[in-house]
């Protein structure tokens, strides 16, 4: 057994990672308005973190990151705030093209991205097709995605295949019904985390969260570390999951 043991009080059991890790990254805002420093800011922290902790993952060698980056509901926000995010993620997966082929990361994105502009949906459209053959780590970037809206348009669009005569409902299975969402051949999460001490799901991830353990901590995503990680995996891995068994 091959252990990760960075300060005495982590200890994770490297040949027994989750399979898949989904996080909430959440607490930019109070992490810039502790510095006096606007959301924005806040914004530009959290995605190094976001940087620092795939890059762990993909090294670490777990098969599966979900990060929460832009929900359904996020668009409410002002516009300078959605229009720096957006500016974000075009300039990660500009890098991420760049880096592509040496660091072989698969990329996927879950959400409805026509939305979105039509360079940023290039970019996503591009990161997908060049990784798509890499079978390493896969990240995974919630971007204008809400779990509702993901079950809403799988049920529409299994209903329309239904109507057509592509599908019986009379023989769908939770295996199937799994086809029809965004996270299709993903397994679902092992566990989920969310930082900045909020307790809420906050509609990530419902279908796929059902037998998930929760992780929360206190920490603001931007001041969320590799040993933050560890320190998740290491609560996990203390944990026993009976999936409604005994
Ligand atoms: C939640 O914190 C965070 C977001 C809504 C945006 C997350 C986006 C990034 C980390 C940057 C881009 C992402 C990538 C993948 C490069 P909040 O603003 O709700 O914080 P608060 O609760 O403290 O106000």
């Amino acid at each position: 057994m091959a252990f990760f043991q960075k300060k005495a009080d982590i200890q994770v059991d490297m040949d027994h990672l989750p399979q898949h890790i989904a996080i909430i990254m959440d607490g930019n805002g109070r992490w810039a308005k502790k510095r006096g420093l606007p959301r924005t800011a806040g914004h530009a922290a959290g995605s190094e973190t976001f940087r620092t902790v795939a890059t762990f993952a993909k090294d670490i060698g777990l098969q599966y990151l979900t990060v929460y980056a832009f929900s359904t509901e996020n668009w409410k926000r002002p516009p300078e705030e959605v229009a720096a995010i957006m500016n974000l993620l075009e300039k990660y997966l500009h890098e991420a093209i760049d880096r592509m082929a040496r660091d072989k990361v698969k990329m996927a994105f879950f959400g409805d991205l026509t939305p979105l502009t039509p360079k940023l949906q290039a970019l996503c459209h591009e990161t997908e097709e060049i990784s798509k053959g890499y079978d390493g780590c896969q990240v995974n970037i919630c971007l204008n995605y809400g779990g509702r809206d993901e079950i809403m348009r799988a049920a529409q669009a299994y209903a329309q295949a239904c109507v057509e005569g592509r599908a019986d409902p009379h023989h769908l299975t939770q295996e199937q019904f799994g086809n029809w969402l965004y996270s299709a051949g993903v397994p679902d999460p092992d566990l989920i985390i969310r930082p900045s001490g909020e307790l809420r799901i906050s509609n990530f991830l419902l279908w796929q969260c059902a037998y998930a353990e929760f992780y929360y901590t206190d920490v603001l995503w931007p001041d969320f570390t590799k040993e933050e990680l560890l320190k998740a995996i290491a609560s996990y891995q203390n944990r026993s999951r009976r999936y409604g068994g005994i």
